[in-house]
């Protein structure tokens, strides 16, 4: 068994890590999202065991992501901005709204289980209870991250700050797991036929939650911390 853990970050130099990937090349991203690539809790994963993993070729991804980038679109590097730029797009891109946007989710899939819940009780309530662990794991979580972890790294107290990223990676693996719960019983965020409003929304809810939320832990596993511990 290979070894995953952060310690082997640099075993593979000819293809990294996946987390190195999405870092250096943001357009990446849309590419590892299409194969099904862990790019978030998975980052620390060499990129070639990733992509033997869903049986692609790293230069077959790699050519793609290359296509990506040709059509120019948007891709912010965050390997090398200050700081602080990369805690305000943080905030702004990921923070805001996440609040409302897990009450309006839980919400829906209250509403999907009492109306639905006879036709398949056993997928919506689990669903149910996801969104709302989702949500308990969360809010908390963005609230260390804006009171004690941000304000360390503004302030450049390494120390303090070193001492917040401590818990987060275990929070974000957490959230991880969630995730991939919510994506395996909704059946990838296919909708079901005949599903009505309220559950098409649901579905189509999460799957941007997913993304949104990868693209969030992306950023502080794999930029943020990174950096921060880089600097130690
Ligand atoms: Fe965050
Ligand atoms: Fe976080």
């Amino acid at each position: 068994m290979a070894h995953h853990g952060p310690l082997n970050l640099h075993i593979h130099p000819a293809a990294g890590t996946v987390g190195d990937l999405a870092m250096r090349r943001p357009h990446a991203v849309k590419v590892l999202q299409r194969h099904g690539i862990d790019f978030c809790c998975g980052g620390g994963k060499a990129l070639d065991e990733a992509c033997a993993a869903v049986g692609v070729g790293v230069q077959t991804l790699l050519d793609e992501v290359t296509a990506v980038e040709n059509r120019g679109q948007g891709g912010q590097r965050w390997d090398t901005a200050p700081l602080p730029a990369l805690i305000d797009h943080i905030l702004a891109t990921h923070h805001e709204g996440l609040a409302e946007e897990l009450d309006r989710i839980v919400a829906m899939a209250e509403r999907v289980l009492t109306v639905h819940g006879p036709k398949d009780f056993e997928r919506l309530s689990n669903l149910y209870e996801v969104t709302v662990q989702l949500r308990a794991d969360l809010l908390p979580h963005l609230a260390a991250e804006e009171t004690t972890l941000f304000p360390a790294v503004r302030a450049a107290n390494r120390a303090a700050a070193q001492a917040a990223i401590a818990g987060m990676v275990a929070e974000h693996e957490a959230v991880g797991a969630l995730l991939a719960r919510a994506s395996e019983l909704t059946g990838h965020y296919t909708v079901p036929e005949g599903a009505c409003a309220t559950w098409r929304a649901l579905w189509h809810g999460l799957q941007e939650l997913d993304a949104d939320l990868r693209q969030h832990i992306h950023l502080e596993n794999n930029v943020l911390f990174a950096r921060l511990r880089a600097e130690a």
